[in-house]
């Protein structure tokens, strides 16, 4: 696994132009301005159900807001987004990761970024329903590869359940957003090798976990700096200690 001192937003830049992706959660539509800008996809599921939930472990969630405000964040995408709606290009799929995944073709994406419910379980479903979507070459990315102290966050025990059930390549994360993106894939080949093999071994200071995460405990910290704000620490110990 590579430690990269990128953003999430330089990241993706290192994907190859022309993909077929989904984004599971689009909230209003930040991060696919960032896909579409960064890796003018063939194509772009904005996968959301734009609905409150009125559920335990969201209801501290800022992006889990009334349903007023959910139908306005639906109302603005279509809006911002209406030039790559009539194109084709973007497609808005206002439903649940799970039961969007239904609409999509099996074998027909080359990326998936993950960033809907950060539960364990709602991770873990969304990794097991978009696998089977991913082309060979395809990979799997995802948001906040951390603890959260307000939201519960599963997301690290899922992708790592994920990854060593079904015997995914851990590719990446990054180290420069306080919130990492991770990045799997099932094999070395295609898509997915350009990406970790060539794009991103070459970013000046990489650093390569080998065999994560096998055998390691990841607890991101977070410090105060001097100068104001909080500076992220990846922290990783062997299991055992
Ligand atoms: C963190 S926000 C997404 C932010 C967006 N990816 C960005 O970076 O700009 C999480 C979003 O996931 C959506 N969400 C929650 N549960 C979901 C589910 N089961 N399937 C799809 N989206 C979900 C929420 O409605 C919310 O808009």
């Amino acid at each position: 696994m590579l430690l990269v001192p990128v953003t999430r937003a330089d990241l993706v830049a290192y994907l190859p132009q022309g993909l077929n992706m989904a984004e599971i959660g689009v909230a209003k539509g930040g991060f696919s301005r960032v896909l579409l800008e960064k890796c003018a996809p063939a194509r772009l599921y904005m996968i959301d159900p734009w609905e409150h939930q009125d559920v335990e472990h969201l209801a501290e969630d800022s992006n889990n807001p009334d349903q007023t405000a959910q139908n306005e964040r639906f109302d603005q995408v279509s809006h911002e987004f209406s030039p790559e709606l009539k194109t084709g290009q973007v497609v808005l799929l206002r439903a649940y990761s799970h039961l969007a995944a239904e609409q999509i073709e099996d074998r027909s994406l080359d990326a998936v970024y993950v960033d809907g419910d950060h539960s364990f379980d709602a991770v873990l479903r969304d990794l097991n329903a978009f696998a089977p979507k991913l082309r060979p070459g395809g990979l799997i990315l995802g948001h906040d590869y951390t603890n959260h102290a307000v939201v519960e966050f599963g997301v690290i025990a899922a992708v790592n359940t994920f990854v060593q059930e079904r015997d995914y390549k851990f590719l990446a994360i990054t180290t420069l957003d306080a919130f990492p993106t991770y990045a799997i894939a099932p094999a070395l080949e295609g898509a997915a090798k350009t990406f970790a093999h060539t794009a991103l071994a070459g970013v000046p200071g990489v650093v390569e976990l080998a065999n994560y995460p096998a055998g390691y405990s990841f607890s991101p910290k977070y410090i105060h700096k001097a100068s104001g704000g909080t500076a992220f620490i990846p922290s990783f110990s062997t299991a055992s200690t």
